[in-house]
């Protein structure tokens, strides 16, 4: 049976079955202080991010594998570009662990490797998001099959990848998409097996396994106006702080920024969240950067005019309080993006949702961008 909703922006995530700490805690333990000494001894623990090009902010981009397998090119321009270099796709749930058991480590591997071999910095996407449920996961029926599946995959893919990655989105989108109606949180299998509770139990899986990642809480619509948003951003407000309350380390929230022409960028509200967090402690990341245009002229100009001045409010927006720990954008370059397959223009003609066109020139507003990621 469904968990009954909490309504609107109050969810407790503590609520319902009681929270139970890991039970392989202890046999963690014991990894994490030989795993952490063999990243110290490498010099590779985990710090905050610096950027490799002298940035204040860091600045970098998500890759999917077989792009980044595949085009030259495209492997220049992140290093021509990028502080930091992601997976995209390759360390979510369903791709590296498809079956019980059977663990893919090779794509994301080959991206992390080539980051630092690089002298850039990685991060993992993402442990927990409705989107990459693998069918196993999706067929578990009890709740302690749930937790031992959901801890046990963390713990294993935060192990190995602990000292090469700055830091994971440990939970992705479990706020609900609009929580006016539907609850404040999103209706998934963790949720629907586990309750609320399966955040607490994911961040605390994270930290044993890797003490010194940067744990992030990720999300989208968390940057515009409008009572959806505010919803959106005190549920998200609430999390964190019932997660410090407990003792459980959450040190970022990650606010995707996929942003739409035609929407409004809530500055205010984003000054207020960057310091509602800052005063718990918690860091403000951008880490899902792209603009989706429906609506502005498709020429070149025009869209990458649209863009620029969101991308400006969004900056503007964060920056307000204080510089955020990093930006990420979703892809690099137009020649490669989510958004052509999810969300074309309806009017047929190429969008031009990221910082490099398809020819790897930069728009303008990739200038703007690191002009403002400079000056920290
Ligand atoms: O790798 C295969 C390739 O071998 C095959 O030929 C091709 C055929 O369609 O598919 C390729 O896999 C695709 C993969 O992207 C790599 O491009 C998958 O079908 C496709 O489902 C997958 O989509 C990704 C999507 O998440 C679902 O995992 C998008 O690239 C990725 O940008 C998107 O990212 C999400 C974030 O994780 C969370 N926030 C929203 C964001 C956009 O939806």
């Amino acid at each position: 049976m469904r968990q009954s909703r909490a309504p609107s922006s109050s969810v407790d995530i503590f609520a319902g079955r009681g929270f139970r700490r890991s039970t392989s805690a202890a046999r963690l333990t014991r990894r994490s202080l030989l795993g952490g000494a063999a990243a110290l001894a490498a010099g590779l623990g985990g710090t905050r991010p610096t950027s490799a090009a002298g940035d204040a902010v860091p600045f970098g981009a998500a890759v999917a594998y077989g792009n980044f397998r595949d085009d030259a090119d495209y492997r220049n321009a992140l290093l021509e570009h990028c502080d930091l270099i992601m997976p995209m796709n390759e360390l979510k749930f369903a791709q590296v662990h498809p079956e019980p058991g059977r663990w893919n480590f090779e794509p994301a591997d080959a991206i992390v490797d080539f980051a630092l071999r690089n002298g850039r910095t990685s991060r993992g996407h993402a442990h927990v998001w409705w989107g990459a449920t693998p069918d196993w996961v999706e067929a578990i029926g009890s709740e302690k099959e749930a937790e031992a599946a959901l801890v046990e995959h963390i713990e294993t893919v935060q192990d190995r990848y602990r000292g090469r990655l700055l830091g994971w989105d440990v939970v992705n989108e479990v706020i609900a998409n609009d929580p006016e109606t539907e609850g404040a949180l999103r209706d998934t299998v963790w949720l629907d097996r586990l309750g609320p509770r399966h955040i607490p139990l994911a961040f605390q899986a994270a930290s044993q396994a890797d003490p010194d990642a940067r744990l992030v809480l990720n999300d989208y619509d968390l940057e515009f106006a409008g009572r959806r948003y505010d919803l959106r951003r005190e549920i998200a407000l609430g999390i964190v702080r019932q997660l410090l309350d407990a003792n459980i380390p959450v040190h970022g929230v990650g606010i995707q920024a996929h942003l739409y022409v035609g929407r409004t960028i809530d500055r205010d509200a984003l000054l207020a969240f960057h310091k509602a967090l800052d005063e718990m402690g918690v860091s403000l990341l951008v880490t899902e950067l792209d603009v989706i245009n429906w609506e502005s002229a498709p020429d070149a100009q025009s869209q990458d005019r649209a863009a620029g001045a969101l991308v400006s409010d969004l900056l503007e927006g964060v920056f307000a309080w204080k510089a955020p720990e990093l930006v990420v954008a979703w892809g690099l370059t137009d020649r490669y993006s989510w958004i052509e397959d999810v969300q074309p223009r309806p009017d047929g003609a190429p969008g031009r949702p990221l910082p490099l066109d398809r020819d790897m020139k930069p728009k303008p507003w990739l200038r703007t961008l690191k002009h403002r990621l400079s000056a920290g």
